[in-house]
């Protein structure tokens, strides 16, 4: 397999719309990123995929969308406003900051100047609620979406009675005051998660915990992440997080080397209880088949959407040449592709071959993305439509105006095919295999 630069990926993004600086035009502001026209589609259609394999394939989970402000004793239960911090050593010399534990040695990676002690930074971002001036409380920004799931657990039980096991599902952003180290939006400060927090009894969690390594692996692969560029990562005792019994890194090899792209924790009944004690609400579960009381039991498979939309970008940048001409294209997976089709004019000087693609791009839209392009010559808007990974183009020429029929070719092999026009909607969604 080739190998892909992170320089390459962002400029695709920046140029063709998949990803943009925020604020750029202020000069941006710090491993913040927004996601332009192409990114968004992406980035929707991996939470719908996400959303339809973790709540809508199976019968043991719900959907939650708990707000991002909580109430600041969650953060307190939680742990995380005692020890969600990292190390951080101050170069005396250039001022920059750096983590601990990303240091090779005691000096500073950038000027070689002596560093500072290392001082705990808490990652959370802190803000006031309250308008009256002196009145305000302070309250953060969550930097899981975890805890909305388990401050609602009785909540969800109660109003949906479900029986262990089953979990919770959440996509949401959260927020994190990471220093980073310029490796595109892998560590931002505000991204999104994707979360399930699976309940089940206790001592029936070291099984589950096998169960989501297998079932997260499989879904990244089931979209077209290869096998090769996927690996799971047991932490060492000293690397759990303080919530952790045991966990697994779903690692993916980006360009800067293997990196975390999913966490698959067991987080036993840590949450839970700590919410128990703080807030003198009972979340404890009653097992009506055994009559008995016990706090369930958690393993949490946690997903980055941003590190996900990354690493699916990565794996699918194919360059190539094709008549001693430089292709690039995205061979996404036609699930996740942001545009599905392109209806393209051989000749769009021609008004009958416009009004025929125009027509073609009006039955073909309403399910998925389509998109009708003539702003350049056909050779160029394939090339457009490769690089933002687009699986099919469907060209109308002069001979179609006579026999009716269109050329769809698509993406990754260039092959051509020439089907009636009357044909095309079935034979696209057939190839496109949106509904399986
Ligand atoms: N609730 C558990 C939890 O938050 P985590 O390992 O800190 O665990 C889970 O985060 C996932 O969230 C990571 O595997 C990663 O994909 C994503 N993530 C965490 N911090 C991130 C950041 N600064 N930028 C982008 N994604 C991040």
């Amino acid at each position: 397999m080739e190998k892909v630069e992170l320089k390459n990926i962002a400029n695709l993004c920046k140029r063709r719309g998949f990803i943009f600086q925020d604020s750029e035009i202020y000069g941006g502001i710090g491993s913040v990123w927004d996601y332009g026209p192409l990114g968004v589609e992406l980035k929707n259609s991996l939470k719908d995929q996400w959303w339809k394999r973790m709540v809508y394939d199976r019968d043991d989970m719900e959907g939650l969308d708990a707000a991002i402000l909580m109430n600041p004793r969650v953060w307190k239960a939680s742990g995380h406003i005692a020890s969600f911090a990292d190390l951080l050593l101050d170069c005396k010399d250039c001022k920059k900051r750096f983590r601990e534990d990303k240091l090779k040695e005691r000096k500073c990676p950038e000027c070689g100047g002596e560093l500072t002690d290392p001082k705990s930074f808490n990652l959370m971002f802190k803000t006031q609620v309250g308008s009256v001036e002196g009145q305000s409380q302070d309250v953060y920004l969550r930097p899981e979406t975890a805890q909305g799931i388990f401050v609602n657990f009785n909540n969800v039980v109660n109003t949906s009675r479900r029986k262990l096991p089953f979990g919770v599902a959440q996509i949401g952003k959260s927020f994190r005051n990471e220093i980073t180290t310029g490796n595109f939006t892998f560590r931002s400060r505000e991204f999104e998660q994707m979360e399930v927090e699976f309940f089940v009894k206790p001592g029936e969690d070291e099984t589950w915990y096998e169960y989501w390594l297998e079932e997260r692996m499989g879904w990244y692969i089931s979209l077209g992440i290869r096998k090769e560029n996927l690996r799971l990562r047991e932490h060492a005792k000293d690397e759990l997080a303080h919530y952790a019994k045991r966990c697994h890194d779903v690692e993916y090899f980006f360009p800067m080397g293997w990196s975390e792209l999913e966490g698959i924790a067991n987080r036993t009944d840590y949450d839970l209880k700590k919410h128990s004690e703080l807030s003198g609400e009972n979340l404890v579960y009653f097992d009506n088949a055994r009559s008995e009381r016990y706090t369930p039991y958690v393993i949490e498979p946690s997903g980055g959407v941003d590190r996900a939309v990354l690493a699916f970008l990565v794996d699918a940048y194919r360059e190539e040449t094709v008549r001693d001409k430089q292709r690039v294209y995205l061979s996404l997976n036609h699930k996740l592709a942001p545009i599905k089709v392109a209806v393209l004019p051989l000749l769009k000087k021609n008004p009958e071959i416009v009004t025929m693609c125009h027509k073609l791009r009006d039955d073909l839209k309403g399910n998925y993305r389509v998109v009708y392009d003539d702003t350049a010559s056909i050779g160029r808007l394939y090339r457009r439509q490769d690089e933002i990974g687009t699986p099919f183009c469907v060209t109308v020429d002069v001979d179609s105006l006579e026999d009716g029929k269109v050329t769809i070719r698509e993406r990754d092999t260039m092959e051509q095919e020439r089907i009636a026009s009357t044909r095309l909607k079935e034979v696209l969604g057939v190839k496109l295999g949106l509904d399986t």
